[in-house]
């Protein structure tokens, strides 16, 4: 084939990305957000120190540094239309600073009430949200005062850092509630304790915003639980139209509320046919991954129209059921792609690996599976995954 003489040295048009955003943190929701960013063209720089990190790997542009360093933040805000988050560890104090350079979304403020559990009660109690009974913990004392209140067993949960259940634990009577005050302490980590709710279940909704005004949620998804760590996501969930509704009311109310910007999830519980509002992530959710194969839009795409002000999209599923299976890593260890083959194999299954080393109980991918319903689309999720934490 010829090539027509001068076309090589002639300057060859690059094409613009359509958005810049930059996200601090690099881990599974960075690099699913990738995958989103790639559709519309966004780049996306991603705040971390390690090379091999998920969203990396997925070809996020890396900015070397940390979510604890205002140099660094600054420097992924550098170019950035926007800047966000795939986790709610960096400190508000920096993140405040760092508004005043770049376009934050959601808002430090707003961040505040994922990152620290006592403010998030504090503040959806003072505005009339439904939350368990709790207390902020001072000294051992509060929390066996407390328990005289409420009654032995009490759920006391580090106010800061915790996630997948390390972080919340169930007192059995006053010594453990002493150990664990000295042990957390000497950490140097505050507590609160809530009365241990007798759940039904658990449902999630999420909710998605932009700074123009638009809101879209997303329909009532059921979580399971073991250990604290999420275990499988059902969806619709196998609730009453009217519990839904409200759940769906409640969350939005909440959304509207703390001002969220792009994706918020609005954990709940279910305890006597009635409502209370567990934890709020004002990012991308575990609980939403489903969103991925089974919603008209992501929770990732979702999150990325949300913060960058564009319009939104729908969030309705488009499959009659659907359920998503976490594949954890097992006890012993492996790589869960080893049994990638024998996952294909199941039928409507889709498969997402996170490219993470092996640590028991880690969160290493999950499986997302359609189907007519809950209990056909949750069997193929099981299978598929158990396919890839058995090899
Ligand atoms: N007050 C409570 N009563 C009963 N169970 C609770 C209570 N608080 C938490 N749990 C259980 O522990 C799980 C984890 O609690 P929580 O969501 O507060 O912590 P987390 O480790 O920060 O979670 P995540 O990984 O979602 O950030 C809940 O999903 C629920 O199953
Ligand atoms: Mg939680």
């Amino acid at each position: 084939m010829s090539v027509a003489a001068g076309v090589a040295e002639m300057p060859q048009p690059v094409a613009t990305p359509s958005a810049r955003v930059g996200m601090v943190g690099a881990g599974q929701l960075a690099r699913m957000t990738q995958q989103a960013a790639i559709g519309l063209g966004i780049e996306l720089a991603v705040l971390t120190d390690d090379a091999l990190a998920p969203a990396v790997r997925a070809g996020a542009r890396q900015i070397h540094g940390s979510a604890g360093d205002a140099r660094d933040l600054l420097t992924l805000a550098e170019g950035c239309d926007v800047v966000t988050f795939d986790h709610e560890q960096a400190d508000p104090a920096l993140l405040g600073a760092l508004a005043e350079h770049a376009v934050v979304r959601p808002s430090p403020a707003a961040q505040l009430m994922a990152q620290d559990k006592l403010e998030a009660r504090r503040v959806l109690a003072d505005s009339g949200f439904p939350v368990p009974a709790f207390v902020a913990v001072e000294s051992p004392g509060d929390i066996e005062r407390f328990a005289a209140a409420h009654g032995w067993p009490v759920m006391a949960k580090s106010r800061t850092g915790g996630y997948d259940g390390r972080g919340v634990w169930v007192l059995d009577g006053p010594e453990q509630a002493r150990d664990l005050y000295d042990r957390l302490r000497a950490a140097g980590r505050a507590l609160l304790v809530e009365e241990l709710v007798d759940l039904e279940c658990e449902l999630a909704v999420l909710v998605a915003r932009n700074p123009r005004g638009q809101v879209v949620c997303y329909p009532v998804f059921q979580t399971h639980q073991h250990d604290g760590i999420c275990h499988e996501v059902i969806a619709p969930a196998p609730v009453g139209a009217e519990l839904a509704d409200s759940a769906q009311r409640l969350a939005v109310s909440v959304a509207d509320g703390v001002d969220a910007a792009g994706v918020i999830a609005v954990e709940l519980f279910v305890a006597g046919g009635k409502l209370l509002v567990n934890e709020l992530a004002l990012r991308p959710h575990n609980s939403g991954h489903l969103t991925i194969d089974a919603c008209h839009t992501s929770q990732f795409e979702q999150h990325l129209r949300g913060v960058l002000n564009w319009p939104l999209g729908r969030g309705e599923l488009a499959a009659p059921a659907c359920a998503m299976v976490n594949v954890l890593g097992p006890a012993n260890p492996g790589d869960p792609a080893a049994g990638l083959a024998a996952a294909l194999e199941v039928p409507h299954a889709h498969v997402h690996l996170y490219g993470k080393p092996w640590r028991p109980g880690r969160k290493l991918g999950h499986v997302t599976a359609l189907g007519d319903d809950v209990d056909e689309a949750l069997q193929r999720a099981r299978a598929a995954a158990a396919a890839m934490v058995a090899a």
